[in-house]
């Protein structure tokens, strides 16, 4: 497929994707979506391609949220027909199984921050910004920040920031759990790759349950986490990868995966 509002290229197992309208601060539309829908979707079925790092084009912004000259004329009753918005949350995240970094380099408001948050983790230039400016715009978040944001962060920062609308930092943002890791602009996209990269070199089934308990986590009580944890860790005692694992620790060399 031809993309026109988002770049994509591969990196040996990692997928770079690129958020591709600087002009509008990467400003996320109809296109921006159905492209990322396309994008990782191909990522989730290409067994070469084991990570995933969604970043945006320029320094300024990773995306400064929904594209609000896009929503301004819209009828409510669109909104509401069209379920807006679910799209996000259903295709970008809950078909991606594969483990994927926002590398966020600047402004992310509104969806942009919630986009972020879809990520398993967020690398943050020093420069980054997050915020929840709906409030402004006389609507809320559409597309998870109240959830995820209060997950990340709790309720007395998340209930400011999307009460006042103010943004937050890069180091604010990393002590308060919203980010990971906190690099300099110069070396944020470096840094995910790098990152990725390293995951990508990791047995995949095993990256693919890690992920699959964290994210229960969110949607669980402690018991059946536990018990959800513990049955996936013994159907990874399956795989070829975990004799492999094992065999390479004792024998004190590197593990050769296969995937299976
Ligand atoms: N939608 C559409 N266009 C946007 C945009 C957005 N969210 N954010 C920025 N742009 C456009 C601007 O309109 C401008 O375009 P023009 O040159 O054609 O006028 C261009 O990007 C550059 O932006 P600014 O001139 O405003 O740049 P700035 O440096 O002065 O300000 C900013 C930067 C503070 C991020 C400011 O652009 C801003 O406040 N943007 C809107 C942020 C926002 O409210 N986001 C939430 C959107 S609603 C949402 O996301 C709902 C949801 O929950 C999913």
């Amino acid at each position: 497929m031809t993309y026109s509002n988002i770049l994509v290229e591969q990196h040996d197992a990692v997928t770079l994707i690129t958020l591709n309208r600087p002009q509008a601060l990467n400003a996320l539309n109809s296109g921006v979506l159905e492209e990322l829908i396309e994008a990782f979707a191909a990522f989730q079925a290409d067994p070469s391609q084991r990570c995933a790092v969604l970043t945006g084009a320029g320094d300024k912004a990773f995306a400064a949220g929904a594209d609000i000259k896009e929503m301004a004329d819209k009828p409510a009753a669109d909104f509401y027909a069209g379920d807006f918005f679910s799209r996000w949350t259903s295709h970008v995240v809950q078909t991606t199984r594969k483990p994927w970094i926002a590398a966020v380099n600047g402004f992310a408001l509104g969806g942009g921050c919630e986009l972020a948050m879809m990520a398993d983790f967020i690398i943050a230039a020093d420069t980054a910004r997050f915020g929840q400016p709906e409030i402004k715009l006389g609507v809320a978040p559409g597309m998870g920040g109240s959830q995820r944001l209060t997950r990340a962060i709790g309720k007395a920062k998340a209930m400011d920031m999307c009460l006042t609308g103010r943004m937050m930092g890069a180091e604010e943002a990393e002590r308060s759990g919203l980010v990971a890791r906190v690099v300099p602009l110069a070396e944020l996209r470096d840094t995910a790759l790098k990152v990725a990269a390293e995951i990508a070199a990791m047995p995949p089934l095993a990256a693919i349950a890690n992920k699959e308990m964290v994210n229960v986590a969110f949607e669980t009580t402690l018991e059946q986490g536990l018990l959800f944890e513990r049955r996936l860790f013994q159907v990874l005692t399956a795989t070829e990868d975990r004799v492999e694992g094992m065999a390479a620790f004792v024998e004190k060399r590197p593990g050769v995966w296969k995937g299976r």
